[in-house]
């Protein structure tokens, strides 16, 4: 049993971070060896006076990454080929860029169905023909083009076929290449909307119109009253609100006489009921509908579609090509077997189970430990949006919520118009059985907060 010497500050939060980076660190100078085991959660948790799910955490993240491996009745042991292992996720603070992994909106990464797409990529590479290693169709392979118009068309409702589908390296490129193709715009987007979105549209050559969301989803009267000529919209599941556009406004969107860019981030996702079709499904002559694998699959895989009316989807395709040449050919042949072969519904299935309970675990626990917070916008998607209490500062519970281990974000980086106290919170890495200790510990952070 390794004797561990592990350092933590409070005061910098993210305990649970803290921890497996000092882990990290033993391993890889060798001061933790592989085949050594590590005390037991419960113990280390003692051992640094923090609640055991923290620890649970660090293992978890480090299992992950390859650093410990997780066995039954042995504990949990320095994986043999950690020091060879494979580098942490890089941070924002040592690569001076926004950190994107672990948003409110990320998936359960360690859920990822490994043994099922390293199925689909073994059959790929020994199945495909020399020229498959070649550069590929920059619009996508047709194959892919093709099961993924089957796919859209049954769980999306969409009006696509293999010629109006473009395969991009997700959302973020398929709106960056739209709307380089659109060129100068008036671009509306929903306020609150996605801060980290706004870079991306200004680059593409955007000017940003916000446009208010409220309890129905976008204003669409204040839409037409903008003038802009192309709306960004999150129908299905507004991000952050995580409000679903009502029927009502379902209909004027479609009487607005502009282009719509339906982004579907998360619509795979709906737990209470049918999913609801995306708007792309009733006018695909004007909307333009951008989906990836991003929430069902990983974020890694850089796999996503856009869905855009003939003429369109055929500029964004020179685009593309005009670009960087396309997307990893070998990875799109893998994901049109995955889905030709039932893994990628099979996993939605799964997951959609999963993340239900997890939902359900969280917003139990808030309503017993924290009732005075609203749990708002949980129909579908990974992530809740907290309606804060007057006086309680969004930026603190955040950091508060970040520090027990929880994706959580205040809304205030989202908004054009300030708005009352937020954050949004994903519930997709948090399992349902460490939701009533994760919320209570926030409990007790928040005993400080001043609440009217
Ligand atoms: C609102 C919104 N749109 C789209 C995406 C997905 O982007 P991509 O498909 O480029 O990974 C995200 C991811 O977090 C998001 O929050």
């Amino acid at each position: 049993m390794a004797d561990l010497h592990v350092e933590i500050r409070r005061e910098r939060g993210a305990i649970a971070g803290q921890i497996a980076s000092e882990l990290r660190g033993a391993i890889r100078e060798g001061r933790l060896r592989p085949g050594v085991r590590l005390p037991a959660t419960r113990q280390l948790a003692g051992d640094l006076g923090v609640s055991r799910g923290v620890v649970v955490e660090a293992y978890e993240q480090l299992v992950a990454e390859g650093f410990l491996v997780s066995k039954v009745g042995a504990g949990t042991l320095v994986a043999e080929a950690a020091r060879r292992g494979p580098e942490p996720p890089r941070t924002g603070a040592e690569t001076g860029l926004p950190f994107y992994g672990y948003r409110a909106t990320s998936p359960d990464l360690t859920s990822f169905p490994r043994e099922r797409w390293l199925a689909s990529i073994r059959h790929v590479l020994g199945t495909v023909p020399g020229d498959a290693f070649d550069y590929g169709d920059p619009g996508g392979v047709p194959e892919l083009r093709e099961e993924l118009a089957g796919h859209l068309r049954r769980v999306r409702a969409a009006d696509v076929g293999p010629d109006n589908l473009v395969i991009v390296g997700g959302v973020a490129q398929g709106l960056s290449l739209i709307l380089q193709v659109l060129g100068e715009v008036g671009l509306a987007v929903e306020d609150p909307t996605s801060d980290r979105q706004k870079p991306l549209l200004r680059r593409a050559g955007a000017e940003l119109v916000h446009v208010p969301v409220d309890g129905e989803g976008l204003d669409v009267a204040a839409l037409s009253a903008s003038g802009a000529e192309v709306a960004l919209v999150t129908p299905a599941h507004q991000y952050p609100t995580g409000v679903v556009l009502s029927p009502a406004r379902r209909a004027a969107l479609m009487e607005w006489g502009g282009l719509v860019l339906e982004d579907d981030y998360d619509a795979e996702f709906r737990f209470d009921r049918d999913p609801v079709g995306c708007l792309q499904g009733l006018a695909p002559d004007r909307v333009v509908l951008a989906g990836s694998v991003s929430k069902s699959l990983a974020p890694g895989l850089r796999l996503g579609w856009i869905a855009a009316p003939r003429h369109l989807a055929k500029a964004v395709r020179r685009a593309r090509g005009e670009l960087d040449l396309g997307s990893p050919v070998i990875d799109q042949y893998a994901l049109a077997h995955f889905l030709r072969t039932g893994g990628y519904d099979r996993n939605l299935r799964r997951m959609r189970r999963e993340y239900k309970t997890r939902r359900d675990a969280l917003v139990r626990a808030l309503a017993e430990h924290l009732p005075e917070v609203e749990v708002r916008g949980i129909e579908a998607g990974l992530h809740a949006y907290l309606h804060l209490p007057r006086g309680w500062d969004e930026q603190v519970v955040a950091e508060e919520a970040q520090a027990l281990g929880l994706s959580a974000e205040p809304l205030g980086p989202m908004r054009h118009r300030p708005g009352p106290p937020a954050i949004v919170v994903g519930f997709a890495r948090l399992l349902a059985h460490r939701a009533p200790d994760v919320v209570r510990a926030l409990k007790v952070r928040m005993s400080g907060q001043s609440i009217d």
